[in-house]
């Protein structure tokens, strides 16, 4: 991939780059919990977005995306928030959130080449902002800690993508790091690693279906929750966020919302305990317990916060009781996309081949079946992501 890259940039603008690459992720549990300040457990993937980077003496960026095998030019004075609906606009908005940031950028030619899937829920986006961030910042020789560039490549997505996400995607991106899953208080944004059983392999199924909604259906869950907070807020004054509800708290005053309403902020509340139970698993080596935790996520994600699809109930019906397979849910912002099962090694690949038999003759569909590893974040090619920020210098 790297030196494709580098051949690909030297034919279009006869100079070699400098390489950066950010990861894709998935997340093992923890869905829709980001943007109530609750907790989410994602993986960084060794499924990598690159971009490659070189000076330019203007103030222009020259964009070529392999992937899409199109050219796109960008003039760093004239960018301005919105959304076009093409794939520079992560670009555009990282590049625009950092000038506005105060980060003064240089003009750059750039290729990107990217082996996340696009759209499949494996955070395509947040690998294309965050290696973004990283090409241009270097590029510049400007430095940002990690968790900044998270808020920035967010902040990007919020105003040129017009997508509300929650921190989970960038953070991950810029701070996963190889064997292990990542618990995150999105509030404090405190994390701890958590190691991955050597025995386990991850397993990402697509679907291969995306419903036009996915971007509007997430926006409106969003409302939603607010709309709870609010609700919740006339009785328990002291909240600042969903995350802040009990169980309890939620039975005794679930009058005060309407049944839908009621609903989402349940799968908010038990889908928070349940994080925080699936790290204690994690921590005792219980892979039972965090399998049962991911059966109950997808089925709150179904019928309570319904951003599952009939594809990936399917998806999770046939990886649910198949020898070495210890938990299966749908993975991500949902409305389509991904599936995620954790998998005994021993047993991967023959649950891999049945799993594509399977949901091929159920749906006519083809699935995309990865068997994944824990993966680092974000860095320049070549360096150890543990000892840089995204000034390519030690911490
Ligand atoms: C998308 C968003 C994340 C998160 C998930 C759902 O991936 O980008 O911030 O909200 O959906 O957990």
């Amino acid at each position: 991939m790297v030196h494709k890259l580098s051949a690909l940039f030297a034919e279009l603008h006869g100079s070699s780059p400098a390489i950066y690459r950010a990861p894709g992720r998935v997340n093992l549990i923890g869905e829709h919990t980001d943007y109530n300040d609750g907790f989410v457990m994602p993986v960084a993937l060794d499924l990598y977005t690159y971009v490659a980077v070189s000076p330019r003496a203007d103030r222009r960026l020259r964009v070529y995306s392999e992937n899409l095998r199109e050219m796109c030019d960008l003039d760093l004075d004239l960018i301005r928030p919105g959304r076009s609906g093409h794939w520079s606009d992560y670009v555009r908005g990282v590049a625009g959130v950092l000038e506005s940031s105060g980060y003064r950028l240089r003009g750059a030619d750039l290729a990107i080449m990217s082996e996340v899937p696009l759209g499949s829920g494996l955070s395509s986006s947040a690998a294309l902002e965050v290696s973004t961030a990283w090409a241009l910042l270097s590029n510049s020789q400007l430095g940002i800690d990690r968790t900044t560039v998270a808020h920035m490549c967010q902040k990007a997505e919020h105003l040129y993508a017009e997508t509300m996400c929650g921190i989970m995607d960038q953070f991950i991106s810029c701070h996963g790091r190889a064997g292990h899953a990542l618990m995150l208080d999105c509030r404090s944004l405190e994390f701890q690693l958590l190691p991955v059983p050597s025995q386990l392999r991850l397993m990402v199924c697509n679907t291969m279906v995306k419903h036009e909604h996915a971007s509007g259906g997430y926006n409106t869950r969003r409302r939603e929750c607010e709309e709870g907070l609010h609700g919740l807020a006339q009785v328990l004054p002291g909240i600042r966020a969903l995350r802040d509800v009990t169980r309890d708290e939620l039975e005794k005053h679930r009058d005060c919302l309407s049944p839908v309403i009621y609903k989402r902020v349940r799968h908010v509340v038990t889908e928070n305990d349940r994080v925080k139970e699936a790290a204690s698993a994690l921590e005792t080596g219980d892979i039972a317990k965090l399998g049962k935790l991911m059966a109950d996520s997808h089925q709150s994600l179904r019928d309570d916060y319904e951003v599952s699809t009939s594809e990936l109930d399917l998806m999770v019906e046939l990886a649910n009781g198949q020898e070495g397979v210890y938990g299966a849910r749908m993975t991500g912002g949902g409305f389509g996309g991904c599936t995620i099962n954790l998998v005994d090694a021993a047993h991967a690949e023959e649950v891999q081949q049945r799993l594509q038999r399977n949901y091929e003759a159920k749906t006519g569909l083809k699935p995309t079946i990865l068997i994944c590893e824990a993966s680092d974040g974000a860095g320049a090619v070549g360096e150890d992501p543990r000892e840089t920020d995204a000034k390519g210098r030690s911490e």
